[in-house]
């Protein structure tokens, strides 16, 4: 299958672009893998024909917003981040009427319909630098409280407004399961995503991105860690660090929609060109403003 997929991507001027969540086996044939911030970028400058994007159904839409006239295919587009819905209907419309000065703030993590009507988007890589870059005090930021919170901590000169959603695969990992593994592995640093609870963020040593997690890894003298984030980031971990531990809060997060982008799947994609990810010319042009915003204020 490694080599078909290879031998179409050549055929078809095709790139993959996959997150670190996806199966390994996918992560092996992409031609870039990363963080949603870097992901974004990378589809920007793309010169291929076709981006396959292996992840779930917001990266591939934001590919498509950054590139119209670039063929995005997505191995399932069924793949979704449950947390991208979590805005309920008319509360950005609220709190707009609510603070003259009002930032809506969004997290890539989100729906196009959301993106639309917010001021930038960000991702968990340079949330806290756009936030503070930006000439309004009050700042709704959706859908993610935690990621929110994590921002609010860091830029306390913002009023920073919580909306009640989060990943539920993130929001599962409890302190108490971090202790337990603290407990067996003592030296083990623990490295968490900012979509963690407050009660895990605030036990880490160190608190970032995928990729913020996996070069902290890789540059650190330590040779244990314990990890709070989905477990698709282990196999570059290992890769980058074979003699380093990895530890994992028990039950492992995984995150279903992101293990949805088989191999199977992606050579079916590039096959059929089937799973074509089509954004309207209205949300496009209205999502493709916070995008950009983002891409200019996060460089
Ligand atoms: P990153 O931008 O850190 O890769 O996070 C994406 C994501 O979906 C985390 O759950
Ligand atoms: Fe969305 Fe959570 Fe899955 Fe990330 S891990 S894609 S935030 S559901």
């Amino acid at each position: 299958m490694k080599n078909q997929i290879e031998q179409l991507k050549r055929e078809k001027n095709a790139v993959i672009l996959a997150h670190y969540y996806v199966p390994a086996e996918v992560q092996e044939v992409a031609d870039y893998v990363g963080d949603s911030f870097y992901l974004a970028k990378v589809a920007r400058q793309s010169e291929a024909d076709m981006i396959v994007f292996c992840g779930v159904a917001f990266m591939g839409e934001s590919a498509k917003i950054l590139n119209p006239d670039k063929k995005v295919l997505m191995p399932d587009p069924s793949a979704d981040c449950l947390m991208a819905h979590m805005v309920a209907d008319g509360l950005i419309e609220e709190m707009k009427k609510k603070y003259d000065d009002l930032a809506v703030v969004c997290y890539i993590n989100s729906t196009a319909e959301l993106k639309c009507k917010s001021a930038v988007c960000v991702t968990s890589s340079n949330a806290v630098k756009i936030v503070k870059s930006l000439p309004n005090r009050n700042i709704f930021f959706i859908p993610d409280k935690n990621l929110g919170s994590f921002v609010a901590e860091q830029v306390p000169e913002k009023n920073i407004i919580f909306n009640d959603g989060c990943c539920p695969i993130h929001a599962k990992i409890t302190a108490e399961q971090v202790k337990w593994e603290k407990d067996r592995h003592p030296d083990a640093l623990v490295l968490t995503h900012p979509e963690c609870d407050r009660t895990v963020v605030e036990m880490s040593d160190y608190v970032g991105s995928t990729s913020g997690i996996i070069d902290f890894a890789k540059a650190s003298a330590s040779k244990e860690f314990i990890i709070c984030t989905e477990d698709g980031v282990d196999y570059k971990l290992v890769n980058d660090s074979p003699d380093k531990h990895f530890y994992y809060p028990n039950p492992h997060p995984c995150c279903a929609d992101m293990k949805l982008n088989t191999l199977e799947a992606v050579l079916s994609v590039l096959e059929k060109e089937d799973r074509e990810i089509i954004v309207d010319r209205d949300t496009r042009e209205g999502a493709l403003k916070p995008l950009e915003r983002m891409l200019e204020l996060g460089k």
